[in-house]
């Protein structure tokens, strides 16, 4: 990238915080928020210090807050011990939380199940002292391979609990997914079920399992424990195989936890980059679970009679952070679901929202834009059939929120009185960086808005110089956290290439593009991949969609940059629209129109030389935007990539274009 990004979004809607929300809110008022950052940045040492000794429990005292000598290899905490585990349930048991309900699951055919933070742990320490029995301790590792259900959940805090670093690859990822990372993370155990059930259908799980420990170097991998989820046939390999319930059965229900050093690897979780092997993001144990938890709670305002709902799957980080242990150790009530947002119908979020009455919703802006069209195209599921009152705050995560997204989140499904808190972060920050404090934070529709106490940010250009307001650059960290990646599992050298390279003096690069504005707010533009270079402009396809879904008729857009002799790139926007997909005979008159309306909104600049429809964009198994097979179709007219690491592959099918 070089040359700043030219901002063409003007978006100047303001959301204060309501009196009544900001009263209440632990962080009250935008000088409380200052001063907090204030203190961060004054005297990080103490600030964290303090931190680390009130929120969570020690084992053993740490004498040193952070320890910067091999820089960017960051160590925080690193003579104190604690247990992760401990600090996310036991704690419970003497807080008055005992008899709450940890978890309220449920299943995919609706089946729901409570357990109250005292059977959870009970749980735990079962599954711990079974897995402790099969041999396995501190310094091993597990991979997980399994549905949202309180036993993956179990399961990931019994690996805690023992220090065995656990490794969660997502249920939709495929066999030869499942291979790489049992190789790469070396892997001892792995913990799957039989089957899962998403949409009523049911998906082998196990027999996956079995085919990736065919393949070459799996050897470690001793045993193999398996949930009985849908009770499917499955293959048996005896004396490698073990039922979850029966290595649980005659337990006894408490199990010691096993200190670990602070910076002991709690997990490892890949990330698929757009390029090259996928890189194992390694976790620490104090300085993660701390940011997990004190995240949870300023951004959610967690409050101890909140349902908390997140709908990640616990194979992403979102899962692991805002489920498993921040919001857990923060003893949040939360709703766990095993299946999808569109099964039975799309009214499935609204209606468990109605039923639980869940008061935080955390979700995606891939589900907020599909359920917008399936409102619109069947209005029976739309939210104003539900009664949404219990709602008090909302929350998005995974991509840029584009504004009129945001909007019709806070109206149709806030009713208009619950904040919207717009998290940037990504598997390597561990929890959120930028974010609002809902009790403090005036809110502007697409924008993650300011950097939580404790976090440094800047916007820089390619040499590492800071760029001025209004000007799109690197996103960049300038100070380490507490909750940073703390190397790629195996590979120090590919860390420091991709993370920190020489230019940046130190800072972490994240990879996204994004610019401040005369506030300081940050405006997500994308990931620096998909800049698209336009006349000698620079654009950020991330504010083009934002202004194509801001038309009536457009549920979801991607723009991409096709290659141009004359203009360098041209803008191709793909689009899915609201209602009906446009037959050939409707498409140009409708591209017309949207031509117009950028025209209009933005300018010439920014208008999409050519337009393609479709009725969903094909999207990554997080639900992202996948803009490198987009480009792809914008240049060759036609797919000519391997589709199979799509969520949805015949969302390619349908497309058709140009106009
Ligand atoms: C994108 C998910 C804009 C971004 C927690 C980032 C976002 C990548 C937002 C990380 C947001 C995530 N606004 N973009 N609120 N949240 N992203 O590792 O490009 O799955 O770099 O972590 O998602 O994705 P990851």
């Amino acid at each position: 990238m070089s040359g700043a990004i030219d901002s063409i979004l003007v978006e100047k809607r303001v959301f204060e915080p309501a009196p009544e929300f900001k009263a209440a809110a632990a962080v009250s008022g935008m000088e409380a928020y200052q001063a907090l950052r204030e203190q961060a940045r004054r005297d990080p040492d103490t600030f964290w210090g303090d931190a680390a000794r009130d929120m969570l429990v020690w084992r053993k005292p740490f004498t040193r807050v952070l320890d910067e000598s091999d820089a960017p290899f960051y160590r925080w905490f690193d003579d104190g011990e604690l247990n992760v585990s401990e600090n996310c349930l036991d704690v419970h048991l003497s807080n008055g939380n005992a008899d709450k309900p940890a978890i309220v699951f449920e299943a995919d055919d609706g089946r729901v199940q409570t357990v109250s933070f005292r059977e959870l742990h009970a749980r735990v320490c079962r599954i711990a002292n079974g897995i402790a029995g099969l041999g396995y301790r501190k310094g091993d590792r597990a991979i997980l391979y399994m549905p949202m259900s309180i036993e993956a959940i179990a399961c990931m805090q019994a690996c805690a609990r023992l220090g065995i670093t656990h490794s969660v690859v997502f249920g939709g990822f495929s066999t030869k997914s499942l291979h790489q990372r049992i190789v790469d993370v070396q892997a001892s155990l792995v913990i799957t079920a039989d089957e899962q059930m998403r949409g009523g259908r049911a998906i082998p799980l196990k027999a996956a399992v079995d085919e990736a420990l065919a393949g070459p170097d799996t050897g470690r991998v001793r045993q193999v424990i398996v949930y009985r989820r849908s009770g499917g046939r499955v293959d048996w390999r005896d004396g490698r195989d073990h039922w979850l319930h029966e290595i649980e059965d005659g337990q006894a229900d408490t199990c010691a936890p096993v200190p670990v050093e602070a910076e002991h690897p709690l997990f490892i979780l890949y990330t698929s980059g757009s390029t090259g092997k996928p890189k194992g993001v390694q976790h620490s144990s104090a300085g993660y679970l701390l940011w997990a938890k004190m995240s949870a709670q300023w951004v959610f305002d967690a409050k101890p009679d909140d349902v908390f709902w997140c709908t990640a799957d616990i194979g992403w980080v979102t899962g692991h952070s805002y489920i498993v242990y921040g919001t857990m150790a923060a003893g949040l009530t939360q709703i766990v679901f095993e299946g999808v947002p569109t099964y039975p119908d799309a009214g499935r979020f609204w209606d468990m929202i109605q039923r639980h009455k869940v008061t935080i919703f955390y979700t995606a802006p891939t589900a907020i834009r599909s359920l917008i069209k399936a409102s619109s195209a069947a209005p029976e599921t739309a939210p104003a059939n539900y009664d949404l009152s219990s709602l008090r705050l909302l929350g998005s995560v995974g991509e840029p929120i584009n504004p009129e997204a945001w909007v019709w989140y806070h109206q149709h499904v806030g009713g208009g009185r619950c904040p919207v808190v717009d998290t940037w972060w990504q598997t390597e920050t561990g929890g959120h960086i930028l974010a609002p404090l809902p009790g403090a934070t005036p809110l502007k529709p697409g924008s993650c808005t300011l950097p939580l106490p404790g976090i440094e940010i800047d916007v820089v250009d390619e040499a590492g110089r800071s760029l001025p307001e209004g000007k799109g650059g690197y996103l960049v960290i300038t100070r380490p956290w507490p909750a940073m990646i703390r190397t790629v599992w195996g590979d120090a050298e590919r860390y420091v290439k991709s993370y920190f390279p020489p230019e940046l003096g130190g800072a972490y690069l994240s990879g996204d593009s994004a610019q401040l504005d005369s506030d300081g707010y940050c405006w997500i533009m994308g990931r620096t991949d998909d800049v698209l270079s336009v006349s000698g402009h620079r654009l950020g396809g991330t504010e083009i969609e934002s202004t194509l879904v801001a038309h009536e008729a457009v549920a979801e857009a991607a723009v991409v940059g096709r290659p141009d002799p004359v203009t360098g790139e041209a803008v191709v926007a793909f689009v899915v629209p609201k209602d009906e997909l446009p037959g050939e005979a409707d498409a140009p008159a409708l591209a017309g129109a949207l031509r117009d309306w950028v025209m209009r909104e933005v300018g010439p600049i920014a208008k999409p030389r050519e337009i393609w429809f479709g009725n969903a964009m094909p999207k990554t198994r997080s639900g992202k935007i996948m803009r490198r097979l987009l480009r792809i179709v914008a240049e060759n007219g036609e797919i000519t990539q391997d589709t199979s690491t799509l969520e949805n592959p015949d969302a390619l099918n349908r497309l058709h274009g140009p106009y």
